[in-house]
């Protein structure tokens, strides 16, 4: 049995309640400093409520920390020194000198440590890694994705504050950057627009274009501001073919080559990616094996959102950090 301590019982601590109670070999401990709301979560999951992260920490075998991404750098780092297997939600933090900080406490505690980058666990984008790993539509060249919805909100209202989110680039667009970087290699330039920081109310948008080590090329698109709902769609393009995604349509994932298309509904309930995802973190939890999706990827992932802002400040193309 492994003691699982969440940390902030909002969205994110709710979803992933729902999948560690389908795993029979766990039990719950929360903290939130909404007692109320607390109350109502261990309730409605079972959870043993802890009276403060201190004592979440001595009494669970691993932490999930579901906090406002502002709040990730300090209780992730108390996490790591009190050696508990670690999974935090993404954006891993808000900079990368912040994630810096983690990747170096992960190293030197020798801790689990693992960024909640949930995308690589949606049947169609883990698919679609696969088909292009597997040389599907030749040599990559072309990648656009889009993902949006209407702006959350989160206790407080904080999702709306771009020091606190870090606003579409680093809240939204961060699971396009981390699935291409983990499909197609590393980001070496970044040239982005957004009305993230400017006097636009209530509405965030951003379309960045990435230029690959590879040299292939991403636009990636993010937008808080489609009150129609929330859809996310890809296409790659290469030199023997093209992948496309809809999260809108069914059949939801459909190749097309010279020689044919092909389509694919690789969604099935056991197939839910933050089931999928909270499961391998806990496999390197109990093992110590590697976890699938690091501290450093979240590092890598948050330096292309960095680069994007820059380069919205400054109207310039820039490097990532350590690229
Ligand atoms: N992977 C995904 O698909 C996905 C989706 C949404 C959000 N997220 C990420 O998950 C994280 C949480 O987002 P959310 O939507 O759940 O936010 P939320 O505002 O709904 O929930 C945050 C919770 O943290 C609690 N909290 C705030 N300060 C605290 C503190 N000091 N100690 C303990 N509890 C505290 C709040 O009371 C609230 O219950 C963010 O980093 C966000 O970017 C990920």
């Amino acid at each position: 049995m492994t003691t699982v301590g969440i940390v902030g019982v909002g969205g994110m601590g709710k979803t992933h309640a729902r999948h560690w109670s389908k795993m029979p070999d766990v039990t719950l401990r929360a903290f939130d400093i909404d007692q109320p709301r607390l109350a109502e979560f261990s309730k409605e999951f079972g959870a043993e409520s802890a009276q403060s992260f201190d004592a979440l920490l001595e009494t669970c075998d691993a932490i999930d920390i579901c906090l406002p991404t502002h709040l990730h750098l300090e209780h992730a780092l108390r996490a790591i020194e009190s050696q508990r297997p670690t999974i935090c939600e993404k954006p891993l933090c808000l900079s990368v000198s912040e994630c810096a900080a983690i990747v170096e406490s992960v190293e030197r505690h020798g801790t689990t440590f693992m960024t909640a980058q949930v995308v690589r666990y949606f049947p169609e984008f883990k698919r679609a890694n696969k088909l292009i790993k597997d040389g599907a539509v030749g040599t990559p060249a072309a990648i656009r994705t889009r993902r949006g919805g209407a702006a959350p909100k989160g206790s407080g209202g904080w999702f709306a504050d771009p020091a606190l989110s870090g606003g579409v680039i680093v809240d939204l667009m961060i699971h396009d950057f981390d699935w291409i970087r983990w499909t197609f290699g590393e980001v070496v330039r970044v040239y982005a627009q957004a009305l993230t920081f400017t006097d636009v109310e209530d509405i965030d948008y951003s379309l960045a274009t990435l230029t690959l080590d590879s040299g292939a090329v991403a636009h990636v698109e993010g937008t808080w501001a489609d009150p129609g709902g929330f859809r996310v769609t890809f296409e790659v393009a290469g030199s023997e073919g093209i992948i496309e995604h809809d999260s809108r349509s069914s059949p939801a994932l459909r190749t097309v080559k010279a020689g044919g298309a092909w389509n694919e509904n690789p969604l099935s309930p056991s197939d839910d990616p933050y089931f999928l995802e909270l499961k391998a973190f806990l496999e390197s939890a109990r093992t110590g094996s590697h976890p699938p999706v690091t501290a450093v990827d979240g590092l890598k992932a948050v330096a292309i959102a960095e680069a994007a802002i820059q380069s919205v400040k400054t109207g310039k193309a820039v490097k990532p950090s350590g690229a």
